[in-house]
């Protein structure tokens, strides 16, 4: 029976093929984006880099690390034979890639027996890597992270986002109409992933988001729980994910949750 990897380990791993993959995205951007596919819907773009990207990491995971499984936004999931699984999403933000905005990332996450233990997300634009294991804190490059101290929900900056899906998004139109009125200010930055590291950066004080996928938000969540933000899962019968400073978090949340209608369902 294999040890038990070390988080530290799987971290260094994250953080290495997330700069590696990130090379290869901002590289190929510079080539010009070819291939642009749709998939649940019009607006949801795939580029041939997203695949490429993917088919590199699964690619050298399995060269690193044989067995272990992988689960990835573009391609199938691949089983695991050690208990280790990756979730990894070769472009987060990948219309804000399309049109040359450069909020977009990779995120790689390690989870060891369905738990996260560590996790990477890499800003190829500016070389930021955001990075963290269990138990040894959240980071950008060697800068350790520990979110902002909003006095209250009414002037946190608060960051979400919105599907592909247009019955979907207009709920989650209708969510925000409930909210924006009670906060600072809302912010849509495009990646989901970036979006919560930047709250655990301190760059906005919670991020929320109605309907998002383990590959968006797993690496991130980690990296924000270990900056000492709190996490509310979307494995909450509402599906709702709230990231944000201590002081404001559960008060979002709530504010969030009364304006769920229980008829929109729970977003797969
Ligand atoms: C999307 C981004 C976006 C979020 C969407 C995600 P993608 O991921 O993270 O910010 O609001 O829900 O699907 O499509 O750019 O990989
Ligand atoms: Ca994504």
């Amino acid at each position: 029976m294999n040890a038990r990897p070390d988080p530290a380990a799987m971290r260094d791993l994250a953080v290495d093929l997330g700069i590696r993959a990130g090379r290869l995205i901002r590289e190929g951007r510079t080539e010009g984006i070819r291939d642009v596919q749709t998939k649940t819907s019009d607006v949801d773009v795939v580029t041939a880099m997203d695949k490429a990207c993917e088919s590199f990491l699964i690619a050298e995971l399995q060269a690193a690390r044989p067995g272990d499984g992988v689960y990835g936004e573009e391609h199938e999931e691949r089983s695991s034979e050690t208990g280790v699984r990756w979730i990894v999403d070769p472009i987060d933000g990948t219309v804000n890639y399309l049109y040359g905005i450069p909020d977009y990332a990779v995120s790689i996450a390690c989870e060891i027996d369905g738990v996260v233990v560590a996790g990477a997300v890499v800003r190829p634009e500016s070389d930021e890597v955001y990075h963290a294991y269990v138990g040894g804190g959240a980071y950008r490059d060697d800068v350790a992270l520990h979110g902002s101290t909003p006095q209250s929900v009414a002037v946190s900056l608060v960051a979400t986002g919105f599907g592909y899906i247009a019955t979907r998004r207009q709920q989650q139109g209708a969510l925000l109409a409930n909210v924006i009125g009670s906060v600072r200010d809302i912010r849509r930055i495009g990646s989901a992933a970036l979006d919560i590291c930047y709250a655990a950066e301190g760059r906005i004080d919670a991020y929320y988001e109605w309907g998002l996928h383990a590959w968006d938000f797993a690496a991130a969540t980690l990296i924000a729980a270990e900056a000492g933000l709190t996490v509310r899962s979307p494995e909450h019968e509402d599906g709702l994910l709230v990231v944000g400073a201590p002081a404001v978090a559960d008060d979002l949340a709530q504010l969030l949750h009364i304006h769920i209608d229980p008829a929109w369902g729970v977003p797969a």
